[in-house]
C-alpha cells in the first residue's frame, strides 16, 4: 500500500532521522525537499501553539499533511522560563543561553527542570493530531559533557542519571522529550 506523504516542517537532518525512525508507516519529506527554505514566525505562547503554527503553514502551502515540533527547557525556579524562548533566551546563541541560565539560577534552591516537546500533525482539511512529551531533570552548576547541543551539557537527566552532554545520541533518543512526543503522536494515529 502506498504510504501517506507527510512534510516535516524542520530543516534539521537529525530531527528528520529521529522522526523517520518512529513514524515508519509514512513517507516523510523535508521542507527543503519541497523547495521551502524560508522562516516561519513562531509567535505562539506555548510549544503546542508554535508546532500548530508551523505545521498549518506548511500544510496549507503545499496542500499536504505536515508535521512540526517545538521544544524547549522549562525551569521551575524561573516560572517555566526559558520555555518557548529557549533558542533566543540570551539573544546570543547556545553558549550565551547556558551562561545566562546558570547566572539566573545562581541563588536558586530548587534546580528542577524539564525539556518539553510538542508535535502537531496538521492535515489540509484542518484536522490536527498532537503528541506531547517531557524529560525530567535538573540544571547542573556547570557544563558537564560535550555531546549534544543547546542546554544538553547543563541538564542532568533523571532517567539516565547523567547529563545529556555525557549521554550518547542513542541513550538520549530513548528518553528524550521529542522521542516521547513522537511516541504519543504515533499512539494517537
Ligand atoms: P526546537 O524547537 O527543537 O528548535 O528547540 C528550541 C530550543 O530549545 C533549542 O534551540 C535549544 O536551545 C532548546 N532545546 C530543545 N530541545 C533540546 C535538547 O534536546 N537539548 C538541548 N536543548 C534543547
Amino acid at each position: 500500500m502506498e504510504k501517506i506523504k507527510i512534510i516535516v516542517a524542520s530543516g534539521n537532518a537529525h530531527k528528520m532521522q529521529e522522526i523517520g525512525d518512529i513514524l515508519t508507516d509514512f513517507e516523510l519529506v523535508s521542507m527543503k525537499d519541497m523547495g521551502f527554505d524560508g522562516e516561519i514566525d513562531e509567535n505562539g505562547s506555548t510549544f503546542k501553539e508554535n508546532a500548530y503554527i508551523k505545521a498549518k503553514f506548511i500544510a496549507e502551502t503545499y496542500n499536504l499533511p505536515a508535521l512540526a515540533d517545538d521544544s524547549g527547557l522549562c525551569v521551575d525556579a524561573l516560572g517555566g522560563a526559558p520555555g518557548v524562548y529557549s533558542a533566543r533566551y540570551s539573544g546570543g546563541g547556545d553558549k550565551a543561553n547556558r551562561a545566562l541560565l546558570l547566572k539566573n539560577l545562581a541563588d536558586a534552591k530548587d534546580r528542577t527542570a524539564r525539556f518539553k516537546s510538542a508535535i502537531c500533525l496538521y492535515f489540509p482539511d484542518g484536522k490536527t493530531v498532537y503528541g506531547e512529551g517531557a524529560c525530567e531533570g535538573k540544571i547542573l552548576f556547570e557544563e558537564t559533557g560535550a555531546n549534544g547541543f543547546g542546554y544538553d551539557c547543563i541538564f542532568y537527566c533523571n532517567d539516565l542519571k547523567k547529563s545529556f552532554g555525557e549521554a550518547t545520541a542513542e541513550e538520549k533518543n530513548k528518553v528524550s522529550h521529542r522521542f516521547r512526543a513522537l511516541c504519543d503522536l504515533k499512539n494517537k494515529l
